[in-house]
C-alpha cells in the first residue's frame, strides 16, 4: 500500500468486528510513528493502549458515570462560526442518513454517539495524553503522530477511529490508566481494529470543502 492509499482508505470506522488486535502489530505501528515530525523535536506525545479485560473494565466505569464537568477541553468553538457548523450538520445528516436515523430521533443519535463509550466495538484502544503546559504547537504536533499512526494502521489491513469523545470522561480515564490528573491532558482514543466492510456507518460519502476553497496557489505558472 502506497501513502495515496492509505489516505484514500483510511475513514472513521464506527463499526468493528471483534477480531483482536496483536500486540506485536500495534509496536510495529507505534514503533514506526515515532518517526512523526514536531517542532523542536520535542515529540509531546504519551499514550497508553488497551485490550480485552483491562478495556472491557474501563467501558464499564464509563457506562456508569456521567460525563465530566468542568470539561477537559472545549472542542466546539468552531460551531460558533456558521460556515463549521454546516460542516458538523452535513456530517450528522449524511452519518446518521446512512443508518436510517431520522433528524428527529434524539434517542437513536443519543444510543449510536453512546457506542463510543465501547468505540464502537474495537478491540483496542489507543488512548492519547500528553502534560498540560504543551500549547498550540504541541497539540498541532500530536495531532500529525496520530495521523501517521492511523495511516500506518491501514498499511497493517487496520482501522481506526479518533475519539475525541474520551475527553468527557478524562479525569476516570486516567484514574484507569494511573496518568496524573494534575499533570496530564487526556486528549483523545484511537479506536483500532478491523472494519467491518458492510456497515452503512462505514460507506457514506464523506463531503469535504473543495481544493480552491482552501488552498490558494500563487507564483505558478
Ligand atoms: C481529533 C479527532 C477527534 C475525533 N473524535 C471523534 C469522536 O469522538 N467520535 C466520532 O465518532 N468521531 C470522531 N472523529 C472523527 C471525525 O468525525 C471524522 O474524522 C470526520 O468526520 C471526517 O471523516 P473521516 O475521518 O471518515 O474522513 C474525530 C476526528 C478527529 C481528527
Amino acid at each position: 500500500m502506497n501513502v495515496a492509499e492509505a489516505v484514500a482508505t483510511r475513514r472513521s470506522i464506527r463499526a468493528f468486528k471483534s477480531d483482536p488486535v496483536s500486540l506485536e502489530t500495534l509496536r510495529r505501528v507505534l514503533d514506526r510513528a515515532r518517526m512523526a515530525p514536531s517542532g523542536c523535536n520535542f515529540q509531546p506525545w504519551e499514550a497508553t493502549v488497551l485490550t480485552g479485560e483491562p478495556l472491557a473494565a474501563l467501558q464499564e466505569k464509563m457506562r456508569r458515570a456521567a460525563p465530566q464537568d468542568p470539561l477537559e477541553y472545549s472542542f466546539s468553538e468552531p460551531e460558533q462560526s456558521p460556515r463549521h457548523l454546516a460542516r458538523l450538520k452535513d456530517l450528522g445528516a449524511t452519518m446518521y442518513g446512512a443508518m436510517g436515523i431520522r433528524r428527529d430521533d434524539a434517542d437513536a443519535r443519543s444510543d449510536f454517539s453512546n457506542a463510543n463509550i465501547v468505540s464502537f466495538g474495537a478491540p483496542a484502544l489507543l488512548l492519547c495524553h500528553f502534560e498540560r503546559f504543551m500549547g498550540p504547537p504541541q497539540w498541532s504536533d500530536v495531532g500529525m503522530w496520530l495521523q501517521t499512526i492511523m495511516l500506518l494502521l491501514r498499511e497493517e489491513g487496520l482501522d481506526s477511529c479518533p475519539q475525541e469523545w474520551m475527553s468527557l470522561y478524562a479525569r476516570l480515564i486516567k484514574e484507569h490508566i494511573g496518568v496524573s490528573d494534575e499533570t496530564h491532558i487526556l486528549f483523545c482514543g484511537i479506536a483500532i481494529g478491523y472494519r467491518d466492510p458492510d456497515a452503512a456507518v462505514n460507506t457514506f460519502e464523506r463531503p469535504r470543502v473543495p481544493l480552491d476553497e482552501q488552498v490558494r496557489f500563487i507564483g505558478f505558472d
